[in-house]
C-alpha cells in the first residue's frame, strides 16, 4: 500500500518516478482530419485530466456531428481515390511505418498513457504501448497476403470503418482497431474515450509524420454524442466497438435494419478458477495480476476467484498477505502496482458496488492504507461469503473488486462460471492437462487462460460470447471483420 502503510516486513523501495521532461503536450489539440489539424465546428473544447492528481493536461477539441461528417467525407475520398486503389505492398509500408515511429516514441506513449489515464507505468511500459506496437508490425504483414488468409475465398474491403474505443487502454485499442483496418485496405475515423485521449491525438501525429495519405485515418475526439455521430452517418460501412454493454446495445439498435457491419466488444465478469492441485502461489500471484494491477480497468479481468473448498483457506490468506504488500500511488511511480482509477464518475461507481456487497451481506477486506489525498483511489477489495445471486457477483463492476466462492466438484464450478450474462474470458490453474482441455471445452468464455492470466499476443483473436459481445481481435480473425467475402 502506500509506504507508510504497508503492513508487512519486506523490502522498501525508495520511490522512483519515471521523468516527464521529456515529453511533449500541447496545451490544446484540435481535430485530426484529412491529414489536417482542424478546428472543431462548435468552438467547442473539453479538459483532459491526470485522475491521480486531477491537474488539467490539455484541451481537446469536441467534435460533432458536422465534423464527423467531414472526417467520414475525407474517409471516403482517401478510400476510393487512394487507398484501395494502392498496391497492397505499398500498403504495408506505410503501416511499418507508423510501428516503427511508434516503437521510437514508445517512453512518451507510455508516460502520456499514464498521466492521462491514471495505469501504472509499469503497465503502460510494459503492456499497452509494446502490444500496440506489435499489432501493427503483425498487420502490416498481412496487408499483401490477404489472399493467404482466407484460403479460396475472394475477399474485399469494406470501405469506411468507424471505430470507437474506451478509456481501458486507450493507445492499444487504438492500434487493435486501426491496424487491421488499414491492412485489409479500408479508410478509418476513430473517436477515443473522452477521458484519455492523447496518445491517440499522439499516434495521429506519428501517422501524420508516416506520410500517410491525408484521410486515411482520422481522428475526431469528443463524448459520446460525438461517438453517436459516427454510428449513424449513412456513409459509413462498418462500426467497431469497444465499451460498456449498454452502449454496445444502443449501437446495434442502431444499426438494425441497415448495411453497416458491426463487432461489438463488450464487459465481462470473468471467472479465475483454481483447484486444489494448483501451484497455489503461482495462482495467487495471477488472481493478483488478473485483478488487481490494472485497478481491475480490464474487460476480461478476473473478477470473479473461485476456489476448491479444501484449499480456500489457504489461498484466500495468501491473498490477502500479498495485498498488504501492494504498492497503491502515483502511477509515474515504477514501484507502483495499482495506480488511479480512471475517472470520479468510475470511482464512485466502484464505491457503489462495494457499498452494495456489504449490504448483500458478503464479507469485505481491504488492506489498511492511505489513500492519496488528490485523485482517484480505490484500495484492492476482496469480498467473501459472496452468493451466487448477488449484484456483485453479477454485474460488472470495473474497479479492483474481487468477489471469492467456494466450489467441490468440476460440474459445480462450471455450472457457477457459466452463470453469467457475460462470456468473455476465464482462467483454469490446475496441474491436469486433461482438466484444462475438459474446462476449455466446458466454460463459455471466448479466451481461456491456463495457468497464466491476462497475456495477449497480437497473432491470437480476442473477443466474447453473449453479452460480451461478437466479432474477434487479433489474428486471422480480427482482419476477417474487415473483409467482406465475395
Ligand atoms: P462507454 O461505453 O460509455 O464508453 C466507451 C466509448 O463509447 C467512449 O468513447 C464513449 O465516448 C463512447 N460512447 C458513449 N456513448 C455512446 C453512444 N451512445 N454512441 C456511440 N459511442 C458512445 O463506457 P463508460 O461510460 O466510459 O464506462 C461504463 C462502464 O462500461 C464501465 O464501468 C465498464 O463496466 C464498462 N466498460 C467496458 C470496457 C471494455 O473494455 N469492454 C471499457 C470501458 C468501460
Ligand atoms: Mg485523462
Amino acid at each position: 500500500m502506500t509506504k507508510e502503510n504497508r503492513q508487512v516486513d519486506s523490502w522498501e523501495y525508495a520511490p522512483s518516478l519515471e521523468s516527464t521532461n521529456h515529453i511533449h503536450i500541447k496545451k490544446r489539440y484540435e481535430l485530426f482530419i484529412n491529414g489536417e489539424w482542424v478546428k472543431p465546428s462548435s468552438g467547442k473544447y473539453f479538459e483532459t485530466i491526470n485522475p491521480a492528481n486531477e491537474e488539467v493536461i490539455s484541451e481537446i477539441a469536441h467534435g460533432n456531428e458536422e465534423d464527423i461528417d467531414r472526417a467520414v467525407k475525407a474517409a471516403r475520398k482517401a478510400y476510393t481515390e487512394v487507398w484501395s486503389v494502392m498496391p497492397a505492398a505499398e500498403r504495408a509500408k506505410y503501416i511499418y511505418r507508423i510501428a516503427r515511429l511508434m516503437h521510437e516514441q514508445a517512453r512518451e506513449l507510455a508516460v502520456i498513457e499514464t498521466l492521462d489515464a491514471g495505469k501504472t507505468i509499469r503497465e503502460s511500459r510494459d503492456i499497452d504501448v509494446p502490444l500496440a506496437c506489435n499489432h501493427f508490425f503483425y498487420y502490416a504483414g498481412w496487408a499483401d497476403k490477404l489472399a493467404y488468409a482466407f484460403p479460396n475465398r475472394k475477399v474485399e474491403s469494406l470501405g469506411v470503418a468507424g471505430q470507437i474505443i474506451p478509456w481501458n487502454f486507450p493507445l492499444l485499442m487504438a492500434a487493435w482497431k486501426i491496424a487491421p483496418a488499414l491492412a485489409a485496405g479500408n479508410t478509418v475515423v476513430l473517436k477515443p474515450a473522452e477521458t484519455t485521449p492523447l496518445t491517440a491525438l499522439k499516434l495521429a501525429e506519428i501517422i501524420e509524420a508516416s506520410g500517410l495519405p491525408p484521410g486515411v485515418v482520422n481522428i475526431v475526439t469528443g463524448y459520446g454524442d460525438t461517438g453517436a455521430a459516427l454510428v449513424n452517418h449513412l456513409d459509413v460501412d462498418k462500426i467497431a466497438f469497444t465499451g460498456s454493454t449498454n452502449v454496445g446495445k444502443i449501437i446495434q439498435k442502431a444499426l438494425a435494419g441497415t448495411s453497416k457491419k458491426l463487432t461489438l466488444e463488450l464487459g465481462g465478469k470473468s471467472a479465475n478458477i483454481i483447484f486444489d492441485d494448483a501451484p497455489i502461489d503461482q495462482a495467487v500471484e495471477g488472481i493478483i495480476n488478473g485483478i488487481f494491477f490494472n485497478q481491475g480497468h480490464v474487460c476480461c479481468a478476473g473478477s470473479r476467484l473461485f476456489v476448491q473448498e479444501n484449499v480456500a483457506e489457504k489461498v484466500i490468506s495468501k491473498l490477502k498477505e500479498r495485498l498488504k504488500s501492494l504498492y497503491l500511488g502515483d502511477p509515474l511511480d515504477k514501484n507502483t502496482d495499482v495506480g488511479a482509477i480512471n475517472s470520479k464518475n468510475q470511482l464512485e461507481t466502484i464505491e457503489r458496488y462495494i457499498q452494495l456487497g456489504k449490504n448483500e451481506g458478503a464479507e469485505m477486506y481491504q488492506p489498511a492504507c492511505v489513500l492519496p489525498k488528490k485523485g482517484f483511489f480505490c484500495p484492492p477489495t476482496l469480498f467473501t461469503n459472496v452468493a451466487q445471486s448477488s449484484v456483485i457477483a453479477q454485474e460488472e463492476i470495473f474497479g479492483p473488486v474481487l468477489t471469492i466462492q467456494t466450489f467441490r466438484t468440476i460440474d459445480e464450478v462450471i455450472q457457477k462460471a457459466n452463470n453469467s450474462p457475460y462470456g468473455l474470458a476465464a482462467g483454469v490453474w490446475t496441474e491436469k492437462g486433461a482438466r484444462i482441455f475438459n474446462m476449455a471445452n466446458q466454460l463459455n468464455a471466448g479466451v481461456i487462460w491456463a495457468n497464466t492470466y491476462n497475456k495477449f499476443d497480437p497473432t491470437s483473436p480476442f473477443g466474447g460470447y453473449k453479452e460480451s459481445g461478437f466479432g474477434r481481435e487479433g489474428g486471422v480473425h480480427g482482419l476477417a471483420a474487415y473483409v467482406k467475402f465475395i
